[in-house]
C-alpha cells in the first residue's frame, strides 16, 4: 500500500505517520526529515536546502523531485511506503505522476489532515523533535522523560523553523502553494479527508478504518 499524508504544518503527519508505519508495515519517507539529516551533515543539499527551510520557504521543486526518484527506486520500499511532506506542489505532483509508472507503482490513498490554523500555531511552537524523526509536545504529548526521545533515547532539539515567524511563513506557503493539491487529488478521485483536530489515538482510528479498506 503507497499513501500520500497530506497536511498544513504542525498537522500531525510525523506522528501519525510513525503509528501507521507500525502498524501497516509501510515505510515512512519524511522530505522534511531527508533534508534535515542533510543539513546536519553540511552536505552541498543540505547547505542549499538551509536558507529556504530557515526562513519557512519550500526547497526548489527540481531538488525535491531528484530526492523522491531516488528514494521510491529503492528496494527497502517496494512492500509499501507513505511520503510524508512530499508532493508539496503542483509540479511536484506531476513530477510524481510520471515517477510511479517508470517504477511500476501508484499511491493508493491521499490522507488529507485538517486541522485549525490557530490548533496549528499552538503544537508547534510546543513542538520537541528527535533526529530520529519523532516528534513530541511540551504538553500535548510530552515524551516520558524530559528532553530525551522514548524511542532511541536522543536529545530533543527545538526546529529552527518552528519559530513564530518562520510558522506564520509555513501556514502561508501551504495556503498559497500545496492546499491547490486538495483539488489535484480530488479529481484523481483518491484523497481520504481525516479531522486532524481531535486527540492523537482518535485520529489513528480514523486513519485505520480508511487504511483497513486497502
Ligand atoms: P516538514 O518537516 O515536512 O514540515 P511541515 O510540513 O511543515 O510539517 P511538520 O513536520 O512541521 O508538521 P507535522 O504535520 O509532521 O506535525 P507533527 O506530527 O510533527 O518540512 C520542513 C521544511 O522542509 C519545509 O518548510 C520546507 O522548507 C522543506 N521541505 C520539506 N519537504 C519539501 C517539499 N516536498 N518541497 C519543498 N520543500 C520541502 O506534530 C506537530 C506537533 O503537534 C508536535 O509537537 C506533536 O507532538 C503535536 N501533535 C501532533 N498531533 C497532535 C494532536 N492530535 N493533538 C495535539 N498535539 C498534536
Ligand atoms: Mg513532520
Amino acid at each position: 500500500m503507497n499513501i500520500i499524508l497530506l497536511g498544513p504544518p504542525g498537522s500531525g503527519k510525523g506522528t501519525q505517520a510513525k503509528m501507521i508505519a507500525d502498524k501497516y508495515s509501510v515505510r515512512h519517507i519524511s522530505t522534511g526529515d531527508i533534508l534535515r539529516e542533510n543539513v546536519r551533515n553540511n552536505t552541498p543539499l543540505g547547505v542549499e536546502a538551509k536558507k529556504f527551510m530557515d526562513a519557512g520557504q519550500l526547497v526548489p521543486d527540481s531538488l525535491l523531485i531528484d530526492i523522491v526518484k531516488d528514494r521510491l527506486a529503492k528496494p527497502d520500499v517496494q512492500g509499501g511506503y507513505m511520503l510524508d511532506g512530499y508532493p508539496r506542489t503542483i509540479p511536484q505532483a506531476e513530477a510524481l505522476d510520471k515517477i510511479l509508472p517508470s517504477l511500476k507503482q501508484k499511491i493508493d490513498v491521499v490522507l488529507n489532515i485538517d486541522v485549525p490554523d490557530n490548533e496549528l500555531v499552538r503544537r508547534l511552537s510546543g513542538r520537541r523533535m528527535c533526529k530520529c524523526g519523532r516528534s513530541y509536545h511540551v504538553a500535548f504529548n510530552p515524551p516520558k522523560v524530559e528532553g530525551k526521545c522514548d524511542e532511541c533515547g536522543g536529545d530533543l532539539y527545538h526546529r529552527d523553523d518552528d519559530k513564530e515567524a518562520a510558522i506564520l511563513n509555513r501556514l502561508e506557503v501551504y495556503k498559497q502553494q500545496t492546499q491547490p493539491l486538495i483539488d489535484y487529488f480530488n479529481k484523481q478521485g483518491i484523497i481520504a479527508n481525516i479531522n486532524g483536530a481531535a486527540e492523537i489515538p482518535k485520529i489513528f482510528e480514523e486513519i485505520s478504518a480508511t487504511l483497513n479498506k486497502f
